[in-house]
């Protein structure tokens, strides 16, 4: 097969991705130029879709930004910057704003309580999640990603500004630096293939906004879907931009256990209504959580990860329990339809059985290092969303900031870009050089791409997942490095394949978690190692790594 050709496109702003951060961006960068977004499977698919609870936000007088802020700070562990948070928290409100005037409905609690007044059914309905001292997260019944991912979709379409390249996926950004033209290190686009004819096309742009979403393959047992392959991470640092805090990969403690189906979440919402984790010890179900943190059940996710963890490893037990058979049907099937019906498919009824249920790598605390704009150290290059690091999650991310995150960091990426309009790329546009596959042939061995994608999720996930030490952490670094050798060569020497493209990021993602989690000499937040139990004292640090030097380095 001959090397297929490339096309360029040249457009104001590019978009990688289709979640909340990348439509909302892209919405509001229509406002200021035209809008490739592309995105690697059908625009639909994207980690967002997932996201069950919802968006936290303070909406209520009994609420405030500072309650807000304390439990941001409290789940976070001492790595949170205080200043971002502050800021993302108060931010909250006008971009909800934004969401309701785009056509989201968020439940109202007349749709819920039995029998609220008038008043009451108006107000929103606010879920309860862990870590959260209040009732703050707004949602959607129990798929607010999905409706939220469908409404900007349909806006998205709607808008003649904005161009959607589906099946595409972006193979390397185009910066300055990496090709030597200059110094200083401006991304000027992406290196994008066409996923149905292998085609390289080159997007310039004088915006990149990088919304990949997260790298949750990159474990065998994950809540993410297949495209979370931590593609923006791996691309950005390709690009020279500074990564920030990879060891803090959280486990959602609530993953349904059952051989019958993909994996499926059972929100910490549910928790929030009053179910209560148990586990079976000597044939009894009892509840532990107590015996491990004073919020019990609803305690933030870390601690309560490394509770089941540890309480599976203690009793010998293949998963945990969720218990909320105290509730009546008719409540639950109003508050998680979603949840009820597929528990339901398989056999299990929340008001008569326990929902087994097991933790999953779900979500990368750390990511490209950014500012509240979404900036990151390569000029008009902006990461918002799960891809980026901006300091809000610190060492634990609290339950449903994300979205909230997504979209103020989306809307001030615009923002910043639009004021920015003046500063372009100090190299002309039709300089950049098409892709130049050099001398690859068709890569004839599938088996490397199988037998390294397999072998990097196992050993993450026994070496570098909840509980980690020394030599395991020694035992994963040695085999990635081999890995990546091997990928590495054998992308260079091959015809790009997505599953190539998808593979080599993977790699180079788990090799950033392994390595930061090395240097990381204490047990922080979502990273536990049993050989430094403790926190180190103040000042807590956060983990850089910056090419060429791929040491990590630490920033106050
Ligand atoms: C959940 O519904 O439990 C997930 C929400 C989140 O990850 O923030």
């Amino acid at each position: 097969m001959s090397t297929p050709p490339t096309q360029r496109r040249t457009c104001d702003f590019l978009v990688i991705g289709t979640g909340i951060a990348g439509l909302f961006a892209a919405l509001k960068a229509a406002r200021h130029g035209d809008v490739t977004i592309v995105t690697k499977s059908t625009a639909e698919e994207c980690n967002t879709r997932y996201a069950q609870g919802g968006i936290a936000c303070v909406m209520e007088a009994g609420d405030s930004f500072d309650a807000h802020l304390a439990d941001t700070l409290n789940a976070g562990a001492g790595l949170c910057h205080e200043d971002v948070v502050r800021d993302i928290v108060s931010a909250g409100p006008a971009r909800i704003q934004e969401l309701v005037d785009l056509g989201l409905h968020f439940t109202r609690r007349g749709e819920v309580a039995e029998a609220p007044d008038a008043q009451d059914a108006e107000a929103y309905d606010l879920g309860r999640e862990g870590g959260h001292t209040r009732r703050r997260i707004l949602h959607s019944g129990d798929i607010t990603g999905q409706e939220v991912a469908k409404v900007l979709l349909q806006r998205c379409r709607e808008n003649p500004r904005i161009t959607i390249l589906e099946n595409h996926i972006a193979v390397d950004l185009l910066s300055t630096r990496h090709t030597r033209w200059q110094d200083e290190n401006w991304c000027l686009g992406a290196y994008v293939m066409d996923k149905a004819t292998h085609a390289i096309r080159t997007i310039i742009s004088r915006v990149t906004i990088l919304a990949t979403g997260g790298a949750g393959k990159v474990y065998l047992y994950t809540t993410n879907p297949d495209v979370a392959t931590g593609d923006g991470v791996a691309m950005a640092y390709r690009a020279y931009a500074e990564i920030a805090d990879m060891e803090f990969f959280q486990f959602h403690p609530t993953c349904l256990y059952h051989p019958n189906t993909k994996p499926f979440l059972i929100s910490e919402a549910v928790r929030g209504e009053g179910a209560v984790l148990k586990v079976r010890r000597k044939g009894e179900f009892v509840e532990f959580m107590q015996d491990y943190h004073p919020m019990a059940s609803l305690a933030p996710r870390d601690i309560v990860a490394r509770a089941i963890d540890n309480e599976l490893k203690r009793t010998g037990e293949a998963c945990a329990y969720l218990d909320i058979r105290h509730k009546d049907e008719a409540f639950l099937k109003r508050r998680f339809p979603n949840i009820f019906a597929q528990l339901k498919k398989l056999g299990i009824n929340m008001t008569k059985d326990l929902i087994p249920v097991v933790p999953a790598a779900h979500y990368c605390c750390g990511g490209v290092r950014t500012d509240i704009a979404g900036r990151t150290t390569v000029h008009g290059l902006y990461a918002v969303g799960e891809v980026g690091c901006t300091g809000l999650h610190g060492a634990n991310r609290l339950a449903s900031n994300s979205l909230l995150e997504a979209l103020v960091t989306a809307h001030n990426a615009v923002e910043d870009a639009a004021a920015r309009a003046g500063d372009t790329a100090p190299v002309p546009a039709d300089s950049v050089p098409d892709w130049n596959p050099g001398d690859a042939s068709d890569s004839d061995e599938q088996v490397v791409i199988t037998h390294n994608w397999q072998e990097i999720r196992r050993f993450m996930w026994d070496y570098v997942g909840i509980v980690r030490t020394n030599k395991r952490l020694e035992r994963a670094k040695n085999r990635i490095r081999l890995i990546r050798n091997e990928i590495e060569k054998y992308y260079w020497d091959s015809i790009l394949t997505p599953d190539l493209v998808e593979l080599r990021n993977l790699a180079s993602v788990a090799e950033m978690i392994i390595d930061c989690a090395v240097a990381r000499r204490e047990s922080r937040g979502l990273h536990y190692n049993a050989d430094y139990p403790m926190k180190n004292q103040p000042p807590a640090k956060d983990t850089l790594l910056r090419r060429p030097t791929r040491a990590v380095i630490w920033n106050e």
